[in-house]
């Protein structure tokens, strides 16, 4: 039988209704799918903010390996110190040189290593360092490691996630995109080998606007003023994707989308 590795990628987990998400699906998943690895992006964990030591441990003992973030990393103060010593929580790597905790790690799945990068565009998004030049360092230490490599490149613009899936494409095995809580149709395979989505989108509440109660985000939007944002309640959902990698040569063999909805 062909050797392969999965890998689940699993959309920004959005305050307590993803986190019941995640809970709900991810041992079964695991299980059916027969996933090797787990990577989560958690940036959005605490309430839509952040993430806190507390909750980054849960996601490590509920079956996530390795976990993954972006500009909302440090909306809780408590992280930083907790980022310093777990590597398994990443933080966008092209913030600049002297922020605190690493963006990739090299892991073990089952018997191969898995390379997990975590970058951020700048379109629309906090000016930080060049995510594709930055890309280049950290891909090329990463190979010297492990062909298994996946990139969540978090970002705002679709066509900046886009030309970074091309840019890595033959050199990593999927890039997918994360921070937009809006699931896109377009996974395949590029020609070079890496597989690749524009975003993963939300594990999080259905009637919500990307993941906050609808009506404050509507408020939002006709008065222009600040409120108070929160999850919003009711039925949840898990996104995601999962990608099919060929451990000898580190390329994407196939990536399907995923989604569970909970049944209340
Ligand atoms: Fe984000």
């Amino acid at each position: 039988m062909a050797k392969v590795v999965r890998v689940l990628c699993i959309g920004d987990v959005f305050g307590e209704p993803g986190r019941r998400a995640l809970a709900a699906f991810l041992p079964r998943l695991r299980a059916e799918l027969e996933v090797d690895l787990v990577v989560a992006n958690v940036e959005n964990a605490a309430a839509g903010f952040g993430v806190t030591p507390r909750l980054a441990r849960g996601f490590l003992e509920g079956g996530v390996d390795v976990m993954t973030s972006g500009n909302h990393i440090w909306d809780r103060k408590e992280i930083i110190e907790y980022i310093v010593k777990e590597n398994l929580l990443l933080r966008p790597a092209n913030y600049p040189a002297g922020t605190p905790g690493v963006g990739s790690v090299v892991v073990k799945a089952g018997a191969y290593q898995v390379g997990v990068l975590n970058l951020q565009g700048r379109v629309f998004m906090p000016t930080i360092d060049c995510p594709f030049t930055r890309g280049d360092e950290e891909v090329a230490r990463l190979r010297t490691a492990t062909p298994i490599i996946v990139v969540d490149m978090h970002a705002e613009a679709t066509s900046e996630k886009q030309a970074m899936g091309w840019y890595l494409d033959g050199r990593v095995s999927a890039v997918v995109g994360t921070h937009s809580h809006v699931q896109t149709a377009d996974e395949r395979l590029l020609p070079g080998g890496t597989a690749f989505i524009t975003d993963l989108g939300l594990s999080g509440p259905i009637d919500s606007v990307i993941g906050v109660e609808k009506d404050l985000a509507i408020q939002r939007f006709l008065t222009g003023m600040p409120n108070r944002f929160e999850p919003a309640k009711g039925r949840v959902r898990l996104q995601g994707a999962v990608i099919r990698i060929d451990p000898e040569s580190g390329r994407a063999t196939g990536i399907e989308r995923i989604q569970r909805d909970l049944a209340e």
